[in-house]
């Protein structure tokens, strides 16, 4: 693994850490979890993780303060999500607290490895939850293991706000009914091909549509889309089989409140983009990254600019990540200190 030395040009990558944590569900009850040095865990190769994707995950981050402290966004938000995708494939739920409480043993296990304040950088958060154990039928397994690692990163895509271009696929991430809407492995699975193919044509993702009339838009790869309408209206798409991203709602919160605008969670056909001013991709890993140009086919959309941030969109970053860095002060609940 790479050692961190250079904060403000680190990608999206696997760093070195101090400590990670693990616990092992099994006999219907959790164990208390520790923290452990290596980043390798011995399962047996009929784990049902390994072979029928029983697997889930999720993705936060630790952010440095001006003051020097280290804070969550929205960690119990994390916490429900996961509680979500653990029903959908069978999987027992992790508490809340037990959920939050590794979250911090490994954040503080790791503190002088969250990036500096101003760095553009911050310390990437992933728990996650798979069945392991001998099983060999299509059934979910009887033990689990929850963990949570962590590493130092930069910009998800490239250009923090500078405007990324990005190609409608014609393939799915997700079925209409599937399991779209939950943080499981197998979406991610079904995403790499389409992710490669855009990436061989210069696009930073692809979009994806909606499985079932392939009309509308879906996601942004791994991240949630939004537009600001000539009207001022913020639209993001409602969809079942869409991540319900916690950034999303962040933002239809503080476009409302902060900027006033009209919040519609709501059909966004791709022959109709042109209502859009301005357009972003927004999750976790990916912050805000403005969308400067769609192209689908022959045809192709441009929003505010192909090289510049547009203005709205700039006030929402600028709020988001405020609120993230403990510069200004969010709505009640919204962070929480690592202590
Ligand atoms: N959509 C997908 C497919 C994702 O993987 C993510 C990342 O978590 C998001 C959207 C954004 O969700 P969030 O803002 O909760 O990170
Ligand atoms: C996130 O934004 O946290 C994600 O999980 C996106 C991706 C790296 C899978």
């Amino acid at each position: 693994m790479i050692k961190t030395t250079d904060y403000a040009n680190l990608g999206f990558e696997c760093r070195e850490t101090h400590a990670n944590y693990i616990s092992y569900y099994k006999d219907g009850k959790w164990d208390e979890g520790m923290m452990k040095s290596d980043d390798c865990i011995k399962i047996s190769a009929f784990s049902p993780a390994l072979h029928y994707g029983q697997e889930a995950f999720e993705g936060l981050k630790a952010y440095r303060r001006k003051d020097g402290k280290v804070q969550l966004f929205r960690p119990d938000m994390n916490a429900k999500r996961l509680q979500d995708s653990c029903k959908r494939l069978l999987m027992p739920d992790v508490p809340v607290e037990k959920f939050i409480d590794a979250v911090e043993q490994v954040v503080k296990a790791n503190e002088d490895l969250v990036p500096p304040y101003g760095s553009g950088a911050t310390l990437y958060v992933r728990p996650f939850i798979i069945g392991v154990g001998r099983n060999l039928g299509v059934r979910p397994a009887k033990e689990y293991i929850f963990s949570v690692i962590c590493s130092p990163v930069g910009s998800y895509f490239k250009g923090g706000l500078a405007p990324n271009k990005f190609v409608i696929t014609e393939y799915d991430r997700a079925a209409p009914n599937g399991t779209g809407n939950s943080k499981v492995g197998g979406n991610y699975a079904a995403s790499l091909y389409p992710h490669h193919m855009a990436k061989e044509m210069g696009y930073a993702d692809c979009i994806y549509l909606d499985p079932l009339t392939h009309t509308k838009i879906d996601e942004v790869g791994a991240a949630n889309f939004f537009g600001i309408t000539y009207d001022n209206k913020f639209i993001t798409p409602k969809s079942s089989s869409i991540l319900p991203s916690i950034t999303k709602k962040s933002l239809m919160y503080l476009a409302e409140h902060e900027l006033g605008l009209e919040v519609v969670e709501g059909e966004v056909y791709i022959d109709k983009l042109d209502i859009f001013k301005e357009a972003g991709a927004c999750g976790t890993a990916a912050v805000i990254s403005p969308i400067g140009r769609i192209d689908m086919g022959e045809k192709h959309q441009i929003f505010f600019s192909e090289t510049e941030v547009g203005p709205t969109v700039r006030k929402l970053y600028d709020l988001l990540t405020g609120i993230q860095y403990g510069d200004i002060e969010g709505p009640e609940g919204w962070t929480r200190i690592v202590k």
